[in-house]
């Protein structure tokens, strides 16, 4: 069955069963392989895409909830104000180690700065718990959530 979904702004058609999840149509079908498999279960946020700007575990979610909305990923996220900032800020804090999680933080951490513009470390500890790093780059995320804040501010 053919699904068309709107990825980065653009329509795209996707020949899978409806209830594939997000993240194999993106990698599978689409071979945009920036977005991560981690547990595949909706506990490590290595997945995470934004559906209308909120934050989504793509892993767990199917083509079929995605129909009429708007997809975006790491992909796009230069080309947007808040994601650039992001993006940015993750060099300048070098907040990377593997980075096999980071693609899903900073999905997490644009959406957080769309929603709320000056989080407190409570708003960032709230926002970002789901996204987990084995390499343990929690401090530094924060710190590029604050910069990045800044930057916007
Ligand atoms: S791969 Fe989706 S939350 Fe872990
Ligand atoms: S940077 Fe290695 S898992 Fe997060």
């Amino acid at each position: 069955m053919t699904t068309t979904l709107n990825i980065n702004g653009k329509d795209v058609r996707v020949d899978a069963d409806e209830s594939t999840p997000i993240l194999w149509a993106l990698r599978d079908t689409l071979g945009m392989t920036g977005t991560k498999f981690g547990c595949g279960a909706a506990l490590c946020g290595a997945c995470t895409v934004h559906m209308n700007g909120a934050a989504i575990r793509s892993c767990v979610t199917p083509i079929s909830a995605a129909v009429g909305q708007k997809i975006t990923t790491i992909e796009a996220l230069e080309t947007d104000r808040v994601g650039k900032a992001v993006h940015q800020a993750w060099v300048k804090a070098d907040v990377a180690q593997c980075g096999y999680c980071q693609s899903g933080q900073i999905m997490s951490a644009t959406a957080l700065l769309k929603a709320n513009k000056k989080p407190s470390d409570a708003d960032i500890d709230a926002a970002m718990a789901g996204n987990i790093c084995r390499c343990g780059t929690y401090a530094r995320v924060r710190i590029a959530i604050k910069d990045a804040a800044r930057t916007l501010a």
